[in-house]
């Protein structure tokens, strides 16, 4: 069943009703300010980092769970509604929300009145504008009220949250014709306001919750609302909240439209009061100059699209798959870019208050954007980097306002070296810049402790090697990429965490994934040094990946698959032997992926494995059989039900690992069904069932030991994005940057029999026109009329366009 549709055109999903079985939201911004709507309004607003500079306010847990949000109510003769549907709940005649790129319209309907909201942040401002426009589609003379409404928020969420005997005290606000400005905390230490304007005479404020809602009432029956007249209340302390009341009338056919602006300014220190206890307005009356008229509106509406035309031109495909297209040409690529803005902080999943940005996750979120913003990568890779411990090790995640890293869920995760090695890679591929190389990078930010970024990746890949275990297989220290494997951690206490406490130091416990990384990613670390003429530790890094190869082949090889990992005590994980938990997705994808058993025969037998034991009809779960009771030797793994989550859920960042794994080894068939069982646009059609927006990847879908096997969670801020990207960009339909050239080694089956690709690479377009036999055979390539041996079309520096055939 869906809710809406795709609106490709137009770079739009248009979702039909407010009856969605989840909140669908979007995000607004792109650079400084950023804000999550759903369908119905809701979400909330901040600068930079959601936690401590959050503009409005949004509750946790809440029933219904759509409390918070930027809300319109129209009320006329008593009536009133809110055509976001939510909070009202009246019943519209026609409801619509459009998610596009960076912007949402939702527009209601209700006896003739028509609304239409239309919420943005526009590009170089911090505010989020709403245009809200009012139409008459009757036939008689309309006369109504109009108010808007937020609820600030006393700007850290966490404290925000949970410190109320304090704020409950401090909310201060200022009224200045049609401005409210929220100025709590500016008297003292901060030198940050934030304001919402419209441009019209208002009738009437409310800046008060409980004088705006009511005793006892909630946003769905707003007092103010129900008797259609505004208090004009002033909060000192309690709940600030910013409302205007406008009076509209409206002639048979005739429409208005309003500009409000929800903005966020700082002043410097010396600026910030225009008299004593009032604050210097100038910066926000130049920001709402700039948003006085429509007009104004549609320019910034315009640039937004510009920019994300733009930017999504860099790849493109078009087939006679339309699925395929518009995740490939829009979707995927704006999910990729949200992920790179937010990281894990502010989804409907995660709150904004808790985590920071993870090394390892910031390293594969690169993989999905660089080829749209590779400065903003370059820098990514620089403060990532600045994090790492001068042993190759690192803290696993840091905060974006200070780009420090820090222990709240402590270090020692021994992927996260190999993980920098990728991103580094990735980067000089799709840019060319070696030169990022020589730059000079701190450890663990001390600018007295520096190296060469080089050197840094020199540490990443010696931290695998001084770290190996009785196997001669890389420890895996608290947890490798599955945070919930913590072969160390023994926990039996609850409220411990699992990533931080314990932790046995026996040097026991090994990883077959990270053995696969190894060899997957080292090869990549061993072409750096060849273009930087270090030969030596070229080949000896090439040494250490054969060794490693064996090692697997010879101890992480389980008869039918890889193994998992050894645990503390020396017993293997992911095995036959073991009781559940027999077999993983991890070490097949990378290990495949790295090419281990190709030739032998291995790889074609774990991944046979995969399809016979973990795939389902909506995606290959994490592990099966699921633990079906609590391991202390294995951790938060086998804390979580069967079915969800690392617990056998169908984790939809690695499935991409098995599509690239299956064209590893030429079977183009299963790499594109397995896309097309977790890619949104395809299973748009049970949305009922996946419940998740059906525009982007969802973390997790429930596996087939679930109670509601196909159900997922945790939309939107994933490394799936990335993966996805990955699989069917370069490898499905095998258009990637090497170091070179730009190799095109197209993997699909005959059900896509052609489609062109043009992708824009260091200053020139290749537009690459295939013919797809579908049997997984090697492409011959045409460039620009003549014949090229291999897979890589070389490098052009001539700019303009180089035309590509390809037959496969
Ligand atoms: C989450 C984490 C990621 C981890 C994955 C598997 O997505 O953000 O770092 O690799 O879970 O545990
Ligand atoms: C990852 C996992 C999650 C786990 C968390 C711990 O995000 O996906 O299941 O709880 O790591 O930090």
């Amino acid at each position: 069943m869906r809710f809406g549709h795709f609106d490709d055109s137009a770079r739009e999903y248009v979702i039909t009703t407010p009856r969605t079985p989840f909140p669908w939201i979007n995000y607004l911004g792109s650079e400084g300010f950023f804000g999550l709507i759903s369908h119905m309004g809701s979400g909330y607003s901040f600068y930079r980092d959601a936690r401590l500079r959050r503009l409005t306010r949004y509750r946790y847990n809440s029933v219904p769970n759509e409390q918070g949000g930027r809300f319109f109510y129209i009320q006329e003769n008593g009536d009133y509604w809110t055509p976001s549907y939510a909070p009202v709940k009246a019943e519209l005649d026609a409801f619509e929300c459009r998610h596009g790129l960076g912007y949402t319209r939702i527009t209601g309907q209700r006896k003739g009145l028509e609304a239409e909201l239309l919420f943005m942040v526009p590009r170089g401002f911090n505010a989020e504008v709403h245009q809200v426009t009012l139409r008459n589609k009757s036939n008689t003379t309309r006369t109504f009220k109009l108010f808007s409404f937020v609820e600030f928020c006393l700007w850290n969420a966490h404290d925000d949250a949970t410190n109320l005997q304090r704020n409950l005290s401090t909310g201060e606000v200022e009224v200045e014709g049609s401005t409210i400005y929220h100025k709590t905390e500016y008297r003292e230490r901060r030198n940050h306001f934030a304001f919402y304007h419209v441009n019209a005479p208002v009738a009437g404020f409310d800046t008060d919750r409980e004088s705006f809602v009511g005793l006892y009432n909630h946003l769905g029956e707003p007092d103010v609302v129900k008797n259609g007249a505004s208090k004009n209340s002033v909060a000192h302390g309690w709940a600030p909240v910013a409302s205007h009341c406008l009076e509209v009338t409206l002639a048979p056919g005739a429409e208005r439209k309003f500009v409000f602006t929800l903005g966020y300014i700082e002043n410097p220190v010396a600026e910030k009061w225009q008299k004593p206890g009032v604050i210097n307005k100038r910066r926000a009356q130049a920001m709402i100059e700039a948003f006085s008229k429509p007009e104004q509106v549609d320019a910034a509406l315009q640039g937004l699209r510009s920019h994300w035309t733009e930017l999504l031109s860099r790849y493109t495909v078009q087939s006679s798959d339309e699925k395929l297209n518009r995740m490939v040409n829009i979707w995927n690529p704006y999910q990729c870019v949200v992920t790179f803005h937010m990281s894990r902080s502010a989804s409907y999943f995660e709150t904004g208050i808790g985590r920071g940005m993870g090394f390892r996750d910031s390293n594969q979120d690169l993989l999905g954007f660089v080829h749209l913003l590779p400065d903003l990568a370059r820098q990514r890779i620089i403060d990532i980097a600045s994090t790492q411990f001068a042993d190759g090790s690192a803290y696993h995640q840091y905060q974006p306002l200070t780009k420090r890293g820090n222990n709240d869920i402590g270090s020692g995760f021994n992927d996260d070296p190999m993980w920098l090695i990728l991103g580094v890679a990735a980067y000089i591929k799709e840019t060319g810049d070696y030169g990022i190389l020589d730059e000079s990078v701190p450890f663990d930010n001390d600018e007295k402790n520096t190296a060469s970024l080089m050197e840094h990746l020199t540490r990443s890949f010696e931290h695998v090697l001084n770290n190996l275990g009785p196997h001669g297989l890389p420890l895996i220290g608290r947890a490798d990429w599955n945070d919930c494997l913590n072969l160390n951690c023994f926990s039996e206490t609850p409220d411990e965490s699992y990533q931080t406490t314990g932790n046995r130091t026996g040097r026991t416990a090994e990883s077959v994934f990270i053995a696969g990384m190894f060899c997957h990613i080292g090869p990549e670390y061993a072409a750096l040094c060849d273009k930087k003429g270090q030969a030596d530790k070229a080949q000896r890094a090439r040494r250490e990946i054969a060794k490693m190869e064996k090692v697997v082949l010879e101890h992480g090889w389980d008869g039918d698959w890889f193994l998992r990992a050894y645990d503390f005590f020396g017993n293997k994980v992911g095995s036959k032997e073991c009781e559940d938990g027999k077999i993983f997705i991890e070490p097949q994808g990378y290990c495949v992926m790295a090419g281990i058993g190709k030739d032998s025969g291995q790889a074609l037998k774990a991944l046979d494995a995969v399809k016979e034991r973990l795939d389902t009809p909506y995606g290959i779960v994490l592990v099966n059989p699921a633990y079906t009771r609590y391991h202390v030797e294995l951790g938060e793994i086998s804390s979580y039900p069967p079915g969800y989550k690392e617990n056998a859920g169908i984790f939809c960042h690695n499935n991409p690992w098995i599509m690239i794994a299956e064209t590893v080894v030429r079977r183009p068939e299963r790499a594109f069904e397995y896309y097309k069982k977790i890619t949104p646009a395809y299973i748009e059609d049970i949305s009922e069932v996946h419940k998740m927006e059906p525009y982007v990847y969802s973390q997790m879908i429930a596996g087939k030991d679930a109670v509601k096997p196909g159900e997922a969670k945790n939309s939107w801020l994933t490394g799936t994005a990335a993966w996805n990207f990955v699989a069917v960009s370069q490898h499905l339909l095998g258009v990637r940057p090497d170091y070179d050239g730009l190799i095109v080694d197209p993997c699909l089956p005959a059900e896509v029999p052609q489609f062109t690709i043009s992708r824009w690479w260091r200053g020139t377009t290749y537009v690459i026109q295939v013919k797809n036999s579908g049997k997984g055979g090697q492409p011959k390539l045409v460039v620009d009329g003549k014949p090229v041996t291999g897979n890589r079309v070389p490098y052009s520096a001539k700019g303009g366009t180089v035309h590509v055939e390809c037959t496969v």
